[in-house]
């Protein structure tokens, strides 16, 4: 595996390069991660791996000074995995300019759900995301769908930007009580890490709940809430979606998404179901 910072070297490399899937992550590599390698390793001759933890995307208070970076064990783990490339650039490498960058403005789906709490995020994800595209220049690229809202707007970006990326969704990782498995787990205290894993249950019970006829959408993010609440947690939202599309989920729409964010202490968790009503 090659270790690459510059986009200098990483563009001499994919000129001379066949087809490429890649990953592009934020480091602190989990099973998760792994999981998005393998399927890459399907989807193209050579994968590249991008760790990059992107300024843009952190709103103020957020976790950006303390995100862990990691960066000799996660080449320890891509090498082990049989990635091909590791392109990891470091900040004035990506963002040259302090002021008057261009950025990608995604449209009104960036305000909701997650994006109403961290307002910006999702435009600096894109922007991120679409300018590690033009560097890579990847034939596929895979995302986890536990940030399922980051999954739709990357989607929407490659459709309505007309940029030539497949996109390659990859079921969210799971330890084995049920919590998904993410980079922000390890600021869990034992106490928290023991409660974490009812998100998922709580969602679960909500998608029963549709599937066995009740459909009072409100009620159930409503007891959804609720039942996070009693526990101690901090809830950002609970809320049923079309899959496809991310709108509102309206009585006939077959296939639904919940979603949800919300806090224990000082973390921030978000987890997500798909499912058919
Ligand atoms: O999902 C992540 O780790 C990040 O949002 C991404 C896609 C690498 C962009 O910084």
């Amino acid at each position: 595996m090659h270790i690459i910072h510059t986009i200098q070297e990483l563009r001499r490399w994919r000129k001379q390069s066949g087809s490429v899937a890649f990953v592009p992550t934020m480091g602190n590599l989990h099973e998760g991660h792994l999981a998005l390698v393998k399927q890459a390793k399907k989807e193209a001759e050579h994968i590249v791996v991008s760790i990059f933890v992107n300024r843009l995307q952190f709103g103020q208070g957020e976790d950006f000074d303390r995100y862990p970076r990691t960066l000799e064990e996660d080449a320890a783990k891509l090498r082990d995995c049989g990635v091909d490339i590791l392109f990891a650039p470091n900040e004035a490498e990506l963002y040259p300019h302090t002021s008057q960058q261009y950025q990608v403005e995604p449209p009104n789906l960036q305000n909701e759900l997650c994006g109403a709490f961290r307002p910006g995020h999702f435009r600096g994800v894109a922007t991120v995301v679409c300018k590690l595209f033009n560097i890579v220049q990847p034939d596929a690229a895979c995302f986890g769908k536990k940030d399922y809202q980051q999954l739709a707007v990357i989607q929407g970006m490659v459709s309505d930007l007309n940029i030539p990326v497949k996109i390659v969704p990859v079921d969210t990782g799971r330890a084995r009580d049920g919590l998904a498995l993410s980079s922000r787990n390890q600021y869990l205290n034992a106490d928290e890490r023991a409660e974490a894993p009812r998100l998922y249950r709580v969602l679960n019970e909500t998608v029963k709940a549709v599937r066995t006829g009740n459909r009072n959408y409100a009620e159930l993010e409503q007891h959804a809430v609720q039942q996070l609440q009693q526990h101690g947690w901090t809830v950002d939202y609970v809320e049923i979606r079309e899959a496809g599309s991310l709108n509102v989920a309206r009585l006939g729409d077959k296939n639904l998404v919940v979603l949800a964010a919300a806090r224990l202490g000082n973390t921030r968790l978000i987890d997500n179901i798909e499912f058919s009503a």
